[in-house]
């Protein structure tokens, strides 16, 4: 039987929705959030990404900047950017795009950020609120994403047995932190596998929920998949196929068309899980541009959001 798909598009469609009806609000009592990008040099994917998180940030009513540096920007430069931002009252989240150019040290950036603005949820403040179990938390926004999606695919993590595959700071460990937290969206039983995990299909065929974010593509087949689980792919990954027209296509790090076959629900790459960090990014950045205008007393308002994820 083929499982059911899990749709990104669609649901971050919805939080979208949700998100711009709560920035018409504040734009009603002349509040305005913003969002900065800042890009340093032209890695292809990277380009995109930032195109598309500043397209989606205007089309919610958000005020976004983006701030383009050559690939040769000294990393004290970069830094002087990231003070400038977190000085200016109307930048309420900052969003450093990753990977940046060598010889740049990304945690010194990744510092730098204030972390009241930061949107990504990097900053070790932020990674450690969330490593203690911190509720409100800003969380980085793949991981918080895919929570997001779970839930409102009727798939609630509460007491079943994720496995995350992968470590990386982006996705994999902030994912399985979640996972963990008490409270919405958390409360499962993680296990986390990785590069030198043993025998990777023994621990994914565990899993109620698997969580895949290896970074290789299509590595979890059908095998390795326990019958009626659901699977989300988090990965993106460019694939030579001569017969596309462009000569590659996407895939996840999951082999989607026999996996469907075994599992009781699929996201899909893309379509996935891509625009569910989009939309986080988006919620982020109302939760912090509201917490900075309470703190200054300019929102004088218990949260108005409609936005699910702020219940607890
Ligand atoms: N590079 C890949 N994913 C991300 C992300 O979520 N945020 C940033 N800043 N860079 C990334």
């Amino acid at each position: 039987m083929s499982a059911d798909l899990i749709s990104g598009t669609e649901t971050a469609r919805v939080l979208r929705a949700e998100i711009a009806e709560r920035v018409a609000r504040l734009r009603g009592q002349g509040l305005v959030p913003g969002l900065a990008t800042v890009l340093v040099g032209t890695n292809p994917a990277s380009e995109i990404y930032v195109r598309m998180k500043g397209r989606a940030a205007g089309e919610v009513g958000l005020e976004s900047r983006q701030i383009t540096l050559p690939e040769d920007t000294a990393e004290a430069e970069l830094l002087g950017v990231v003070a400038g931002l977190n000085a200016d009252p109307r930048v309420h989240g900052i969003l450093v795009q990753l990977p940046l150019p060598a010889p740049i040290r990304e945690p010194r950036v990744l510092e730098a950020v204030d972390p009241g603005k930061d949107v990504d949820g990097f900053h070790p403040l932020n990674m450690g609120r969330l490593a203690a179990g911190d509720p409100d938390v800003l969380a980085p926004c793949t991981p918080a994403g895919v929570i997001e999606l779970l839930l409102r695919a009727g798939h609630d993590p509460a007491g079943k047995h994720a496995v995350v595959v992968g470590r990386s700071n982006i996705v994999g460990r902030p994912m399985a932190l979640l996972l963990l937290r008490k409270g919405r969206g958390g409360n499962a039983t993680v296990t986390v596998a990785h590069s030198h995990t043993r025998d990777l299909g023994a621990i994914t065929r565990l899993a109620d929920i698997l969580i895949v974010a290896a970074g290789r593509p299509e590595v979890v087949r059908a095998g390795m998949v326990k019958p009626g689980a659901v699977v989300i792919d988090v990965g993106v990954n460019r694939v030579d196929d001569p017969a596309a027209e462009r000569g590659y296509r996407v895939v996840g790090d999951v082999a989607f068309a026999e996996v469907r076959e075994v599992a009781a629900a699929i996201s899909p790459v893309p379509g996935g899980v891509g625009p569910m960090t989009i939309a986080m990014l988006l919620h982020n950045t109302v939760r912090a541009a509201e917490r900075q205008w309470r703190a200054t007393g300019l929102l004088v308002t218990e949260s108005v959001t409609p936005v699910r994820s702020e219940a607890s």
